[in-house]
């Protein structure tokens, strides 16, 4: 077990000692969205009742330290993925917003007819529907990297597909339902000797594990605040300065402008030109305090903590029955995260978190906003998932494999270890 004091890190999260259904609560849905630390939250309170005001406007005292505020926001993030400068990062509602942002930008302007865009099979929706709608306009194609029986994206398939020079390839960092974890550095390199550009997402990667976008080269990267300590609400684009100031905003109106005639306008610099409007600053300053919580526990460490919790439970799981949609051999496990999917003969997903919910914990059932994957590749109506995170425990994950022998007995299912 590394050393990394999970016992004193759960006393920060005040949800974290409530009960539901009268059990305490065991969440493990932290892929959906995470908990929030007391320092986070009380940041978000101490902007709203010592020094709300809008940015970028007022000259008055509050104003001044609320654009701050958003401004150290800014760096912060920017230091948390080693980007160049605040420039790079542009504020968006979350990761589907963020990748949306891309696709009608950049999208609009480079994509024509009978371009190719390469997404992988593994995608959330929020990484193919965008692309759906650009190509539709655009009359363009979309093209799949394929998963491999190893849950792993088949890297001969993909070498194949960049032969067809696609304009864009996207693809997850980190599986929402696998778990698997992409090579994105090797990936991008190959997409880079094609011309193409990547856009990352790094909806479950930038929370687990540290992510460094100089390192990757990836052109943009989209995550969101809410599940790594912060608020909803708020997300990041990552975007290489160079191919952000080329590209028009989306969304037009109030900062994102240097000046406006009636005759025309011309547009801020970064990254303010891609927000139209008033922001979300208290996601801003919540994100902020939601990274320094990350930092101060260690991104490796919450890693490793992970890594541990996942060998755990799988092994758990496989001995209660459950099949394991991911990499679940004892030596590969240095490719997966935290986020497990499985399913249990005889039981539905949503009867699976229906009973568990009786005892008070927390897991998610269903497509996992990944129906392409979860129906067409695995071959299944849905999944149940469980997902960790630095404050999960090994009890936890004990009582939770626990519980599913209640499922069992429910159900009457009579494989693994009740047998
Ligand atoms: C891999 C991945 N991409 C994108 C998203 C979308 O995130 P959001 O709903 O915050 O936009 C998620 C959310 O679960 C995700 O796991």
């Amino acid at each position: 077990m590394p050393k990394f004091n999970v016992l004193e890190i759960r006393k920060d999260f005040p949800i974290l000692s409530t009960t539901t259904n009268g059990k305490p609560l065991i969440y493990l849905d932290s892929a959906a969205t995470s908990q929030k630390p007391l320092s986070m939250i009380n940041a978000v309170s101490d902007f709203y009742k010592r020094y709300n005001a809008n940015i970028h406007r007022g000259i008055y005292e509050i104003s001044v330290k609320a654009t701050e505020a958003y401004q150290e926001s800014k760096e912060t993030v920017s230091k948390f993925i080693n980007a160049s400068s605040y420039r790079e990062i542009v504020y968006c509602k979350n990761t589907t917003d963020a990748i949306n942002t891309v696709a009608l930008s950049w999208g609009e302007g480079n994509i024509s007819e009978g371009d190719t865009i390469l997404l992988s099979e593994t995608e959330h929706h929020s990484n193919i529907v965008p692309w759906q709608l650009l190509a539709k306009r655009k009359k363009a194609k979309i093209e799949y990297i394929k998963m491999g029986d190893d849950f792993k994206l088949n890297m001969e398939d993909y070498k194949a597909k960049l032969e067809n020079n696609p304009k864009l390839v996207a693809f997850t960092h980190i599986s929402n339902v696998l778990g698997t974890i992409n090579n994105a550095k090797e990936m991008t390199k190959m997409a880079h000797g094609k011309g193409a550009l990547v856009l990352l997402d790094a909806a479950q990667s930038v929370p687990h594990l540290p992510v460094d976008v100089i390192d990757i080269d990836c052109d943009f990267m989209a995550f969101s605040g809410h599940k790594m300590l912060g608020p909803a609400g708020i997300g990041v684009l990552y975007g290489k300065d160079s191919i952000l100031e080329e590209m028009p905003p989306v969304i037009g109106g109030g900062d994102m402008i240097r000046s406006v005639t009636f005759e025309g306008s011309n547009w801020n610099e970064l990254p303010w030109k891609f927000e139209a409007g008033t922001p979300n600053t208290e996601g801003a300053i919540g994100l902020k305090a939601g990274i320094e919580y990350l930092n101060s526990c260690g991104m490796g460490n919450i890693h490793k903590h992970e890594e541990y919790l996942t060998k755990h439970a799988l092994e758990s799981l496989e001995e209660a029955g459950a099949t394991i949609y991911g990499i679940s051999g004892k030596n590969e496990l240095s490719d997966r995260t935290g986020v497990i999917s499985f399913k249990l003969k005889g039981a539905h997903p949503h009867d699976i978190s229906t009973i568990m919910s009786s005892e008070g914990i927390a897991i998610r059932a269903g497509h996992h906003c990944a129906m392409p994957l979860i129906n067409k590749v695995l071959q299944e109506p849905a999944l149940a998932r469980i997902s960790f995170y630095l404050y999960n425990t090994v009890d936890e994950t004990e009582l939770a494999i626990n519980a599913l022998e209640k499922v069992k007995k429910i159900l009457g299912i009579k494989h693994g270890k009740s047998q």
